[in-house]
């Protein structure tokens, strides 16, 4: 009989569907799952559905049925690639859905910094809004700005779509590889980070948390932006220095941040980037909204139904262990 662990409670309709494969048990608790009833249940589950609970050696060696591990999310970087390749586990996540939505996010965030939304709505709720104001309400204007972009995968694509046909901006861009057709399709630059970050007015970091990206805005990166420039982490919370951070934005080196990630999350109510009037701070929600969190859970589901079912070539298998895929695929007679 399989069986399958949710490590959140599951909707009617969700049960419904993983139950044709077997018997299903959900963390129903309020907040994340209990670590006692997490390796309770993965000794005799086949498929864990998560979406941040971290796979690694200590999980992985009490889950000795465990094929796969399929998450709701399009960040992996819970999941320890070679412990899941030593024991053969699957890993799935949900790539595509979200892409436009988080692409809305990043505006979000650029356009409350740049027009100082967050403060200034403060500033009405206060009773400080006089007639007379004027300079010390200005912000900075997103339109026709030069936009960089470090991480060019879909939703970078996304942001850039947004930026060069919705508000007219340049779009400069560093990845692991070229994108020829973003280069045509929306003028957009490659550049070495360095030079991308001197240049850009607007920085959004979207890329995946690595062990390359770990740290990757330090001290000496945000030195090269210019001060009047807006720094967006749409990414992961320790792709960023924090305390670097926190220095550029006290010391005049750049002008506002808006952070959707932070090292630690929930990010501690007191950490000192919250108490900064050019900070724009959300609790990670990139990808939140009914639509498209509905679509990641099903795609998720739909990715565990796959591997179990013996269909791993539908399921969206992160890239490190699509080599796995394709060895446990023909193992199995695909
Ligand atoms: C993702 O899918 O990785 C988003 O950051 C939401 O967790």
């Amino acid at each position: 009989m399989v069986r399958i662990l949710s490590t959140k409670p599951l909707r009617a309709a969700e049960r419904a569907r993983l139950a044709t494969l077997g018997e299903v048990v959900a963390w129903e608790g309020e907040g994340p799952i209990a670590k006692s009833f997490l390796f309770d249940a993965i000794a005799d589950a086949d498929a864990l559905l998560t979406s941040g609970t971290r796979v690694d050696e200590t999980l992985l060696s009490a889950a000795p049925r465990l094929r796969v591990v399929s998450t709701s999310s399009v960040g992996y970087d819970h999941f320890d690639i070679p412990a899941m390749r030593k024991h053969r586990v699957l890993g799935a996540h949900t790539p595509g859905v979200l892409d436009e939505t988080v692409a809305d996010l990043a505006f979000a965030l650029m356009l409350a910094t740049a027009r100082r939304v967050v403060e200034l709505d403060t500033y009405v709720r206060q009773g400080h809004w006089q007639r007379g104001d004027d300079e010390v309400l200005y912000g900075v204007d997103v339109h026709h700005r030069t936009l960089g972009i470090v991480g060019m995968g879909r939703i970078g694509h996304a942001v850039a779509r947004r930026a060069r046909l919705g508000f007219g901006m340049n779009v400069l861009y560093n990845s692991r590889s070229r994108h020829e057709s973003v280069e045509q399709e929306l003028q957009a630059v490659y550049l070495d980070l360095p030079d991308l970050l001197a240049a850009s007015d607007f920085v959004v970091l979207l890329t995946p948390l690595t062990k390359e990206t770990v740290g990757l805005m330090d001290r000496q990166m945000f030195a090269k932006m210019q001060p009047s420039a807006i720094f967006i982490n749409i990414s992961r919370g320790k792709t960023v220095d924090e305390t670097a951070l926190y220095e550029a934005l006290t010391s005049g080196g750049i002008r506002a941040a808006g952070l959707d990630v932070f090292e630690q999350e929930p990010v501690p109510h007191d950490h000192p980037l919250l108490k900064l009037p050019n900070v724009v701070a959300l609790p990670h929600i990139g990808s939140a909204t009914h639509a498209t969190r509905d679509a990641m859970r099903q795609l998720a589901i739909d990715n565990l139904i796959a591997v179990i079912e013996g269909r791993i070539q539908d399921a969206k298998i992160v890239p490190e262990l699509q080599e796995l895929a394709k060895e446990l695929s023909q193992s199995c007679g695909q």
